[in-house]
């Protein structure tokens, strides 16, 4: 029977242990030494046998490093097989995917190539952030949607007359696949977003419908959490419910948490693409079943 070996790097290691416990696949640690000028020396801690090796690291911050380590574990990887998954849970860079202003470099397509020429012989991300993402890469990639699970979470959670909101058009359709497998109907907020300064404003007027409804805000990740602070506190002025906040990748830069908290949040669930404190929602399943 072919062998399959599960690599965990640093920054997902748990989740690959999960996921190697639900291929009943083998599985090999990685050792981490940052040097003092930031360089990252990487060891895995035994040799994978001859088979299909997949490598789980997700690139969020400090997320150069945490790519130079995948790339150098793929790398690894590699002189021992030619069937080499990379799985990234949380691809970082996967928003510079087109230019917006002219002479930006669209560093997705570099982080395509990089991943080639690697060695990786597949990738598989969770929730990228757009579908155009996906068009960068010349090896097979997969992206799986990690927005069943959410929605089982929050199908457990007994909220009033709950209505989907998507903070930005550009999300509108992750709010309805999570409205539809929630059973309950959404919107979308028309959002504005600087290219310079990165500064967010709600378009949105007025609404009707959401008077008393209890809210989920669904969005494919939170980083400083200027988008859902925005939309909620748009939305409280409509004097809906209790508002909640469901997305795969919580990367909750410097005091995310709290300015979203402070907003008015009655709670966050994130995935573990990404580890940290709303990070319940487990996304091995789904990986496994990718693979
Ligand atoms: C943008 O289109 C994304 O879907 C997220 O809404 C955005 O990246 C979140 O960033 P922040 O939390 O900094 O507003």
């Amino acid at each position: 029977m072919l062998s399959v070996t599960v690599i965990g790097g640093k920054a997902s290691e748990d989740l690959a242990k999960k996921l190697s416990k639900r291929l009943k696949a083998d599985f090999i640690s990685s050792d981490l030494r940052i040097f003092p000028d930031g360089e990252s020396k990487i060891t895995i801690n035994a040799n994978p046998k001859k088979g299909k090796i997949i490598i789980v690291n997700s690139t969020y911050p400090p997320v150069d490093s945490n790519l130079m380590q995948t790339l150098s574990l793929i790398t690894k990887a590699r002189q021992f097989s030619s069937d080499v998954i990379s799985v990234i849970p949380y691809l970082g860079y996967a928003r510079q995917d087109r230019e917006f202003l002219p002479g930006e470099i669209v560093t997705l397509s570099v982080i395509a190539k990089l991943l080639k020429a690697s060695g990786a012989s597949k990738v598989i991300v969770v929730d990228i952030h757009s579908q155009m993402g996906l068009k960068h890469f010349d090896i097979p990639i997969k992206n799986v949607s990690a927005v069943q699970d959410l929605v089982n979470h929050f199908k457990k959670l007994k909220l009033k007359d709950p209505l989907v909101v998507s903070p930005d058009l550009g999300g509108a359709t992750r709010a309805e696949e999570f409205a539809k497998l929630y059973g309950t109907d959404f919107i979308a907020l028309k959002k504005q977003r600087d290219r310079k300064t990165g500064k967010v404003e709600i378009m949105t007027l007025n609404l009707d419908g959401v008077k008393g409804r209890d809210l989920v805000l669904v969005d494919d990740m939170i980083s400083t959490g200027g988008s859902i602070v925005k939309a909620t506190e748009f939305l409280r002025k409509q004097k809906c419910g209790k508002v909640y906040v469901a997305c795969t990748h919580a990367l909750l830069i410097d005091n995310a948490e709290n300015k979203i908290r402070k907003a008015g949040i009655s709670g966050i669930i994130s995935t573990n693409t990404i580890p940290g404190n709303t990070s319940v929602v487990d996304v091995s399943g789904i990986i496994a079943k990718a693979i």
